[in-house]
């Protein structure tokens, strides 16, 4: 038996949902993170900071009794955001990032950016507070193809942004290209990146070859191979530039299973057992901490975690649940496709 004892992790990018799923999600979640970086695309979104307040409080009871688990809320970013309201938001702690989303490139963000000269006022004040803006980085344009997304957006709008406001601290969210890695690497400093458990695990062959299957379908879309071994390649390295972000995205079956199926993979529950066996084939378990449980708060300006979590290596792979209940119905769990021998201990 082998077992690996590491800080407890984060998730640095996390959808926690409302109602009846923040339910069923918030503690599949704490039964392994200790603290997750909450997305705002409720609907509404959560704009303002007496939103994200309130959606702090409904996060606190939807979690198990006695549990630990700190949300870290962030502000959806319009193009009507108040300044002065994130300012007060982010001194009081009660946010620890603003997201931008550019108008619809994926699930909830009608209410996001078009035009960014609309925010710039609101970027320099970020810079002046030291408040990050986490992005989802894909051009929302039909006339570009969905698997391009990614490396235009760096081009014609993260490149610019970055370069008009030097000081503005970015993590790029969920990179699934070689060029993102690319990007993130090319920068000294204020420039992160989170990566996803199952953008490590899939490619596109993985949804689309031998019949299509909703549940690997999440944006940004997963790329091909080579890119799969980019982001593989940048999680095991312990460069403190890339950390977990699941973008754990729970969305009902009859929606997933649809003539039009939403995006998102449902990983909460085991990314951590998943990651452990990825950096196990990777010879690089020595730096799971690092991605997991280290760079993460060390980019955000926060401390690391006081707790512990051990991953323990079982002769016989684990099975996990086909699919958790909510009220809504069920959601399915994503499916490595390969056996996963770890287990996850929270101490
Ligand atoms: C997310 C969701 O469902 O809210 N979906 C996804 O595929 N990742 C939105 C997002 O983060 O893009
Ligand atoms: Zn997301």
């Amino acid at each position: 038996m082998e077992r690996l004892e590491i800080i407890s992790p984060d998730d640095w990018h996390l959808h926690l949902r409302d109602g009846a799923m923040l339910k069923a999600v918030a503690p599949v979640s704490a039964a392994h993170f200790s603290r997750a970086i909450v997305m705002p695309n409720l609907v509404p979104p959560v704009v303002t900071g007496d939103d994200a307040r309130r959606y702090r409080e409904r996060v606190l009871a939807a979690l198990p009794e006695g549990s630990t688990f700190e949300p870290l809320m962030t502000l959806y970013l319009t193009e009507d955001s108040d300044p002065d309201d994130i300012e007060t938001a982010a001194k009081s702690g009660l946010i620890k990032a603003v997201k931008l989303y550019p108008a619809g490139a994926t699930t909830n963000s009608q209410s996001g950016v078009q035009n960014f000269d609309k925010v710039r006022g609101i970027f320099e004040r970020m810079a002046e507070i030291g408040l990050p803006l986490c992005i989802h980085g894909e051009i929302a344009d039909n006339d570009i193809d969905i698997f391009d997304r990614e490396a235009e957006f760096i081009e014609h709008v993260l490149d610019p942004v970055r370069q008009t406001n030097p000081e503005l601290r970015i993590i790029m969210e969920h990179v699934t290209t070689s060029q993102g890695i690319d990007y993130v690497k090319s920068a000294e400093t204020g420039l992160a990146a989170t990566l996803t458990t199952h953008h490590l695990v899939i490619n596109r062959n993985h949804i689309l070859a031998g019949g299509i299957r909703p549940h690997y379908y999440c944006l940004p879309i997963a790329k091909r191979e080579s890119h799969r071994l980019a982001l593989r390649a940048a999680a095991t390295s312990g460069d403190p530039r890339f950390f977990l972000g699941t973008d754990s995205a729970p969305h009902i079956d009859t929606a997933k299973q649809s003539s039009c199926g939403c995006a998102g993979c449902f990983t909460a529950l085991n990314s951590m057992n998943i990651l452990a066996q990825v950096f196990e084939e990777e010879q690089a378990l020595d730096n799971l901490e690092a991605f997991t449980s280290l760079n993460g708060p060390q980019f955000y300006r926060l401390p690391a975690n006081q707790t512990r979590l051990s991953l323990v290596k079982q002769k016989e792979p684990v099975g996990f649940p086909t699919n958790i209940p909510t009220d809504g119905g069920p959601v399915t769990v994503f499916d490595p496709g390969f056996p996963v021998f770890w287990t996850v201990e929270a101490t």
